[in-house]
This record gives structure tokens, C-alpha cells and sequence, in this order.
């Protein structure tokens, strides 16, 4: 952790706790002070702190007298934080190099350890804000010295701490590494700003990442610092709301006694997700993995926050399935890596962190330092280019680069604050500029404002402080077979699990097509069974929590896992019934134009003249059209051919039937003449036969108009009666309509037969009537059976009883009014004659039909 903090170099030192020095000089901080491990006087200096040690020297407190101050030397040294330590320094030279960049001004800088306690980095920032100098001198005494305060002075910090320090301190800081959304919160951390984007976005992408593969059952663990509770929590409830389901949840630390750490890797261990979420810090991971290492490693697939997955200090672990993440982007820069490699022995000697570093590295001794047996004395020939470890790595600059570029944004805040164009060109910089140290959020506004490019990346800061957030997805999978050491050995001994598959981490295996969901009681909604759906009417795609109803017209296919559309039934012409059907209503048809024919071939004939052929050959016609509209019936029912069905049918019907009804009436009236002689025919000849059929037609085309034009019939899709198929049929539109055309049928066919009942008896040779009467019984018993039939269920075969009907009545027509006659013209022409049979000449004359027939013929 650590903060790097830039301050006028002159103003008074500010004392937090000051007691008055014992050699009555001044003032001496209560607490001493610590040493910066890394410094150069400039006219501004940058403070940045970083865990160079990994951990404070521990102290034993007697109580017996003040405790010492923290000391940081002793642990072991964290080669990655020196390397950043010296970038940080190596972006200060170039800048002080460059003349573009406050140009005569020389940055100088403070860098702290502060091994990773927050009480030594708190320190080091105080000590920063207040000055160097352990003692000091004020006018006033010591005891006044708060009330002479001043406010502390401009600092710009770069807080590197995961856990936060500071923050309530008017230090602006611009942090390297502390990644916690909460520090997006303006009103609580006014000064802060940073280089690495915040977990928001990072949690957010690892919720897109888990779920990318299909990892809905996840393991979670986190440090137990703010970094890792603040970003698991964001990560859970960004999970939470993808339906991720989370085993389990554990917190942890480094420094946390070893059994809790054990306690965690058997809950990893033994829990059944495959897939482990971990936003940790390095150090903590570490601790994980060796425990886990002993315990035997898991085979699982890790997934990293930024802090870890990159960290070279968990990268030797072999991580069974591998471990995917964000990380920083990475990035070259320029030059660092010979800075970082110029370092010699003297160079080394001078500063006592290098100096560490060096006998480190080395494994010697330096000269200066008491020699210690066993350890080599350093003679100068060692090189750091054949050093390989976390310091000379410079493959991977990605924390590295968010130091770099906090450094430059400091710069380039600073510059455009006190440096300013004068006479328009030449650039001038204020080097003994003294910012009014109240002024904290007007340099904070400075640097915040700042946009510029550093290596082709774009730095700027948003209104909250925080980068755009860009990210490197990182995916390690251990492709070295044979590790070097017999730790590695051991790991590959107890991990057999060397998958290139994504692996899978589900709770329930998703659920086979046609069935749903269930959720297990009391378990994550990840957590269920499989129910099969209802059958047949329902159906399931895989991984649905509820079973899916069809539209009406669809059904579930044999799998249950789509609708198929359910088969549409209609009667057609390819098929056997509709063939027979059009077949016979043809077949009806060409009889109908036979007959008509052979009648007009002997239409002198006595028997054809009898019949008063021109209302025969108008019945002939219209019982051609009638037979041929049954054709409309068959066929796949559309607009127009719902429309022509029953109208057609009933314009024919009523044509035809009003045809027979004329020639009942005809003989009826023959025979009803009372007077013999007075002529009948006047009132119902050919014209008054001829206009009746006209009007009784027509009354049907206008009922048919109106039906058309109000409410007409049309092609419905009928699913209410079967479940397993679609009716296509005809829909009347207007029943009323309909029973009106059907009616008024009923009604000319029901006066015919009366009439023709009638009529039955009367003596005649060619008398017709009884033929009539026993085709009207036919017709009728024909369509008083089709009523219910038709009324019942709709289906094709109704369409084809209708058709049957239509061709059976028409054919009863045919058969019983012109076959008789027919057969006489054909076969037994010598009834065919005046004279056949005594009587009828009578009975012709009374009979006459044709006027011109009549009288003189006796
Ligand atoms: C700064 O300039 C000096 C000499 O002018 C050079 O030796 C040094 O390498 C430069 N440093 C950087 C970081 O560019
Ligand atoms: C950079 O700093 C060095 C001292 O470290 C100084 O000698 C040199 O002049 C500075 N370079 C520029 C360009 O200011
Ligand atoms: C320096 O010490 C190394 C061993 O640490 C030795 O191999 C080397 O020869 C020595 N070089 C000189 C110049 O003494
Ligand atoms: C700017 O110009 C004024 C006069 O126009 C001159 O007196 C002054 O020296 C110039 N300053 C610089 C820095 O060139
Ligand atoms: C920085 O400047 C570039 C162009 O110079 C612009 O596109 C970008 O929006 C600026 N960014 C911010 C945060 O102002």
C-alpha cells in the first residue's frame, strides 16, 4: 500500500502530535519518523508509498517504555512493489527530462515502505503532509502548536492501498492499485483518483465471463479486507441477478490463523461447484493455494479478480483446470526496462533498500554490511541481466503502467497549473509557485481535467475519479508438463486433470427437452429436478422453468420440445373421397348433358313435346350445374371459393327446383281445368313458366347478395373439435344466411312435393308427377338427413355428406324425372307414339302443353 504525495517543498511543517524536544531546540514528532526508502529533492515532490516489505517487523511491547516506531526491514522484499517503486522514479527522470512537460521545473520524489501495515503507511502520509524533519522548530510553544496548525498542505497522493487509508484526509491521491468501487463515492473520498478502474466494472465482466460458460454454480471466495469484500459483494449481486446460484461464500485472510484458512480450502474442497470465484489479493490467494496444495489440490477452474490472476506470486501454483480473469491491460513502456537493469554495485550501496534488494537478488553480501558466514561477499560481478525474478520481469507491465501513468497525470496537473503561456509563445513555469494550500480541490481539479496520451493510451479521469475501465482477459493453463521443483511434482501427483474442455459447474444438469424445472425446496434456483411435461398439449424447451402451451393450431412434437403445426384437414381433390366425388359430380354432370341430348335429338318425339321441353332443358342445365357445384366443395377452401359453395349451390338448387316446380304446376293445372277446352295454358303458358322460375331465382340471388354483401361466408380454422388436427373450413358468416338459402330450398322443394302428391293420380300416360313426387321424397329425406349430419361435427366428411348429398339429390332428379323417359325414346320407341294406349289422346289434349299441339288434333 501507499500513497505518493506531492507538497510545495517550503511551507511549515504541520505537527499532528509534537512534544517539545528534550535538547529544547524545538519541537520533536512524539513518534520519530520513518526514512523514505527512495528520495530526490526537486521543487516538487511526489510521495508514493509501496508494500516493499511484505510485512512489518515484529516488536514485542514490555510497556516499560515507548514502543519503537514500526520497522519495515526484516521481512522478505517484494521484488514486483520495488519494481514499481522504480518506476515510479523512472517516470519522474523522464519528465524532468522532458521539455515539453514542465519544462525548468525538477520533480523530485518520497517513496515509503510501508510493509504492508496500514499503520506505517498512515505514517508515512503524515509524514509527508508534514515535512521531513523529525525535529522542528516553531515560534509558539508545542503545547499551542495545534491552535497555530495550518491546514495541511497541498498533497497529492497516490494511494496504492487495497484497504484504505487516509481517505478522510485532504490528500489528493491518485492510487495505482486500489480498486474498490466505494471510492467512486465523491462525497466520501472528495480527493481520490485513480489509474485502475474500478471492481464495478470488473465484477460486472467476471459475471459476463461465468457466464459466458455456462458456470451457474459457482464457488466464492474473498479476502476478508475491503477489496475483497466490496468486490465479491458487487460480483454476487451481479451474479445473483444472471440466476447464478453460489455454493458457498468464504472470507478469509493471510494473516488469519492457519485452521480458518484450512477450514476454507475444505469447504472448496469439498464442495461439488467446479468453478471457484476468487477476488483476493495475492497474498491472500497464496495462502489459499498452499493450503490447498497440502490438502491436496481440487480439480477446479479459478476464476481471478485482477490482484491475483496476474500475480506472479500465485502464477507457480498449478492451478488444475487453470485460472481465467481480468486483468490490467498490459502494456510496453519505453526505456524501463534498461532503467531498471542500470543499476550497479555503487548505485546499489548508496540506498539501503537497493542495497537489500541487491544482497537478495544475489544471495551475497555487500561489503559495507557485517559479513555474515556461509554468504559470499559481492564483488561486483553480478549481473541483474541474467537475474530472472519479479523485478526484472517486464513482460507483464500492467500495475506497473497504472504507476507510470499516475505519475504523468500528476505532471501534467501540475503543469497546467503552473505553467502558462506569456507573450503567447514561449512557455514559462512557475518553479517557486506556492499553491495556497486551502486550495486542494483546485489542484484536484487540475489533475482530474487532465487528457493526455502516454504510449498510445489515452489517460483521463471521469467525473468520479475513476479511468475507463479497459481489461485483458487472462486465461493460465498450465502447459508444463515437468516442473522443476517437488512441489510442483507433488501438485501434479494428487491433480489429474489436464482437460482442455471448458470445464462444466452446474448444480442440476440442464433439463432434457419436454420436461421443466423444478425447484429443489429450500436449495438455489440452480438446484432442481426434471418434471416431464403434460403431455399432450404442453410442450418444454430445454431449460424452462415452466412447460409451454402450443397455439391452438400447433402441438408438441414427439420430443416435446417445439410445436409442430398440427395437420390441417380438408377435403381435397387428391385424395380418394374427394376423386370419387368430383368423379361422380362430373360423371352427374355429363348424364345430366346426355339426357339433355338425346332429348333434343327427338325433341318431336310426343313424349319429349309432352314434357314441355323447354322447362326440361332448363331443368337439364341446371341440374349440370348443380352437379358441377359440388366441385367448389372439394378443394382447400379459400375466400372466393367459401363464397361461390353455398351460393352456387343454392341459385342452382332453386333454378332447378323452381323448373320442377313449373312442370307440377304445369300438370296440375292441365288436369285442375275444370272446363274442358277453356284454356289454362293462357294463364301459365311458356312466358308465365318461364318468368316464375325467373322470380323464384331470383328471390335466391338477392337472399345470396344479401348474405354475401352483409356477412359472407368465410375460410375458418377450426380447432375446437379436434385436438389433434385443424378443420380448415367454411364459416357461413351468417347463419342466418345460410338457413335462409338452405330454407327457401326446403320451402320450394316441400311446395313441389305437395303439389306433385297432388297431382300423382291423374291419368296420364306421360304424367310426370308421380316421377316428381317420389325425386322430391328423395330429395328432401336426402337433405332432412344431411341436417343433423351437418349440424353435428364439422370435419371433412361433413363437406363430403353435403357433396353427397348435392350429387344424390340432383341424381334422384335425374334419375326419376328423365330416366323413364329416356329409356322410352332409346329402347321402346313404339310406346313413343300418339296412339300408344287408348285414353291418352285425352289425356293429351288435356295435358296440352304446346299450345299449337292442341285442338285439331282430335
Ligand atoms: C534523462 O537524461 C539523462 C541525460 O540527459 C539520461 O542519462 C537519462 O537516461 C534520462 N532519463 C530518462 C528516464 O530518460
Ligand atoms: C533532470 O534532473 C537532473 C538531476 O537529477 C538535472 O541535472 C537535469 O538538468 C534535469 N533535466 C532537465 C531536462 O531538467
Ligand atoms: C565474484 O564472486 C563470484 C561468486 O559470488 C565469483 O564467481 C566471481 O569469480 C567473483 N568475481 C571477482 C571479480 O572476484
Ligand atoms: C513579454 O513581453 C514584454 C513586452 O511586450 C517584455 O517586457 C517581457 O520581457 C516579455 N516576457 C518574456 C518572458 O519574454
Ligand atoms: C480526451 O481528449 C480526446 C481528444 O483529444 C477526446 O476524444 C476525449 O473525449 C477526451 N476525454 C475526456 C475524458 O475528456
Amino acid at each position: 500500500m501507499g500513497i505518493v504525495v506531492l507538497w510545495v517543498i517550503d511551507l511549515p511543517n504541520i505537527i499532528v502530535v509534537a512534544l517539545p524536544d528534550s535538547s529544547g531546540l524545538g519541537c520533536r514528532l512524539l513518534d520519530g519518523s520513518i526514512p523514505a526508502v527512495l528520495t530526490q529533492p526537486g521543487d516538487f515532490i511526489i510521495g508514493g508509498v509501496f508494500t516493499i516489505h511484505t510485512s512489518p517487523k515484529t516488536t514485542e511491547h514490555t510497556f516499560m517504555h515507548a514502543p519503537e516506531p514500526l520497522q519495515c526491514r526484516g521481512s522478505g522484499l517484494d521484488f514486483r512493489e520495488l519494481r514499481f517503486a522504480r518506476a515510479m522514479t523512472f517516470a519522474i527522470e523522464e519528465i524532468n527530462n522532458s521539455t515539453e512537460l514542465l519544462p525548468g521545473i525538477r520533480l523530485g520524489y518520497q517513496i515509503h515502505d510501508s510493509c504492508a501495515s496500514v499503520s506505517v503507511a498512515t505514517r508515512a502520509t503524515f509524514q509527508l503532509i508534514n515535512g521531513l524533519d523529525p525535529i522542528f522548530s516553531l515560534s509558539a510553544s508545542c503545547s499551542k502548536s495545534s491552535t497555530t496548525l495550518r491546514p495541511p498542505s497541498l498533497v497529492l497522493g497516490l494511494s496504492v492501498s487495497r484497504s484504505l487509508i487516509s481517505s478522510s484526509l485532504p490528500v489528493l491521491q491518485v492510487s495505482h492499485y486500489a480498486t474498490c468501487a466505494c471510492l467512486s463515492d465523491k462525497q466520501q473520498y472528495p480527493t481520490f483518483l485513480r489509474t485502475i478502474p474500478s471492481d464495478k466494472f470488473q465484477a460486472a465482466a467476471l459475471v459476463q465471463l461465468v457466464k459466458h460458460f455456462g458456470w451457474t454454480w459457482i464457488g466464492a471466495v474473498r479476502s476478508d479486507s475491503d477489496y475483497g469484500n466490496s468486490g465479491m459483494a458487487a460480483f454476487l449481486a451481479a451474479a445473483n441477478a444472471e440466476g447464478i446460484c453460489v455454493e458457498y461464500s468464504e472470507a478469509f485472510y493471510r494473516t488469519n490463523p492457519r485452521s480458518r484458512v484450512r477450514r476454507v480450502a475444505e469447504v472448496i474442497r469439498s464442495a461439488t461447484a467446479r468453478v471457484v470465484v476468487a477476488f483476493a489479493a495475492a497474498g491472500d490467494m497464496r495462502v489459499l493455494f498452499e493450503e490447498l496444495l497440502e490438502l491436496g489440490f481440487p480439480p477446479l477452474q479459478w476464476v481471478g479478480s485482477e490482484a491475483w490472476v496476474t500475480d506472479p506470486l500465485v502464477t507457480p501454483f498449478d492451478m488444475c483446470l487453470g485460472a481465467v480473469g481480468f486483468g490490467i491491460r498490459r502494456a510496453i513502456i519505453p526505456g524501463l526496462r534498461t532503467f531498471l537493469m542500470d543499476l550497479s554495485l555503487a548505485q546499489a550501496s548508496a540506498s539501503p533498500i537497493l542495497q537489500e534488494f541487491w544482497e537478495s537478488a544475489f544471495r551475497c553480501r555487500l561489503a559495507s554490511g557485517p559479513v555474515g558466514p556461509g554468504a559470499q561477499v559481492c564483488n561486483g560481478s553480478e549481473s541483474l541481466q541474467q537475474l530472472q525474478n519479479a523485478y526484472t520481469d517486464t513482460s507483464q507491465l500492467r500495475i506497473t503502467n497504472m504507476v507510470y501513468k499516475a505519475v504523468y497525470a500528476v505532471a501534467h496537473g501540475l503543469h497546467s497549473l503552473v505553467c502558462a503561456e506569456q507573450n503567447g509563445s514561449t512557455l514559462h513555469c512557475d518553479r517557486g509557485m506556492k499553491p495556497n494550500p486551502l486550495q486542494v480541490q483546485h489542484v484536484l481539479e487540475h489533475i482530474r481535467k487532465v487528457n493526455f496520451t502516454l504510449n498510445g493510451n489515452r489517460v483521463s479521469f471521469d467525473a468520479n475519479g475513476d479511468p475507463v475501465a479497459t481489461y485483458e482477459l487472462v486465461n493460465w493453463h498450465n502447459t508444463r508438463k515437468a516442473l522443476s521443483t517437488d512441489e510442483y511434482a507433488d501438485m501434479l501427483h494428487v491433480c489429474v486433470c489436464k482437460s482442455l474442455q471448458v470445464p462444466k459447474s452446474v448444480c442440476s444438469e440442464s433439463c432434457p427437452p419436454g420436461t421443466r424445472k423444478a425447484v429443489q425446496r429450500g436449495k438455489p434456483v440452480c438446484c432442481y429436478d426434471c418434471v416431464p411435461c403434460w403431455k399432450p398439449c404442453y410442450f418444454c424447451s430445454a431449460d424452462s422453468l415452466d412447460c409451454v402451451r402450443c397455439p391452438s393450431d400447433a402441438w408438441p412434437n414427439p420430443q416435446g420440445d417445439a410445436c409442430i403445426p398440427k395437420p390441417i384437414e380438408f377435403l381435397s381433390f387428391s385424395e380418394y373421397l374427394g376423386i370419387i366425388l368430383a368423379a361422380s359430380s362430373v360423371v352427374g354432370a355429363c348424364l345430366a348433358i346426355a339426357i339433355a341430348a338425346v332429348f333434343y335429338l327427338h325433341k318431336d318425339t310426343p313424349i319429349v313435346r309432352a314434357n314441355n321441353s323447354e322447362l326440361s332443358f332448363l331443368l337439364l342445365f341446371s341440374l349440370t350445374l348443380c352437379f358441377l357445384c359440388s366441385l367448389t366443395f372439394i378443394g382447400r377452401p379459400s375466400q372466393w371459393s367459401c363464397m361461390l359453395r353455398h351460393t352456387v349451390f343454392g341459385v342452382t338448387f332453386v333454378l332447378c327446383i323452381s323448373c320442377v316446380l313449373g312442370k307440377t304446376i304445369v300438370v296440375l293445372m292441365a288436369f285442375r281445368a275444370t272446363l274442358p277446352g277453356s284454356n289454362v295454358m293462357k294463364w301459365f303458358g311458356p312466358p308465365q313458366q318461364r318468368l316464375s322460375v325467373l322470380a323464384f331465382t331470383l328471390i335466391q340471388v338477392l337472399i345470396c347478395v344479401l348474405w354475401l354483401t352483409l356477412s359472407p361466408p368465410f375460410p375458418n380454422k377450426n380447432m375446437k373439435y379436434y385436438k389433434d388436427k385443424v378443420i380448415l373450413e367454411c364459416d357461413v358468416g351468417s347463419a342466418v344466411g345460410f338457413w335462409a338459402v338452405l330454407g327457401y330450398i326446403g320451402l320450394l322443394s316441400l311446395m313441389c312435393f305437395v303439389l306433385a302428391f297432388l297431382a300423382r293420380k291423374l291419368p296420364d300416360n306421360f304424367n310426370e308427377a308421380k316421377f316428381i313426387t317420389f325425386s322430391m321424397l328423395i330429395f328432401c329425406a336426402v337433405w332432412i338427413t344431411f341436417i343433423p349430419a351437418y349440424v353435428s361435427s364439422p370435419g371433412k366428411f361433413t363437406v363430403a355428406v353435403e357433396i353427397f348429398a348435392i350429387i344424390s339429390s340432383s341424381c334422384g332428379l335425374v334419375m326419376c324425372i328423365f330416366a323413364p323417359k329416356c329409356f322410352i325414346i332409346l329402347f321402346e320407341p313404339e310406346k313413343n307414339t300418339k296412339n300408344w294406349k287408348p285414353g291418352w289422346q285425352k289425356s293429351l289434349r288435356q295435358l296440352c302443353i304446346c299450345p299449337e299441339s292442341c285442338g285439331g288434333q282430335e
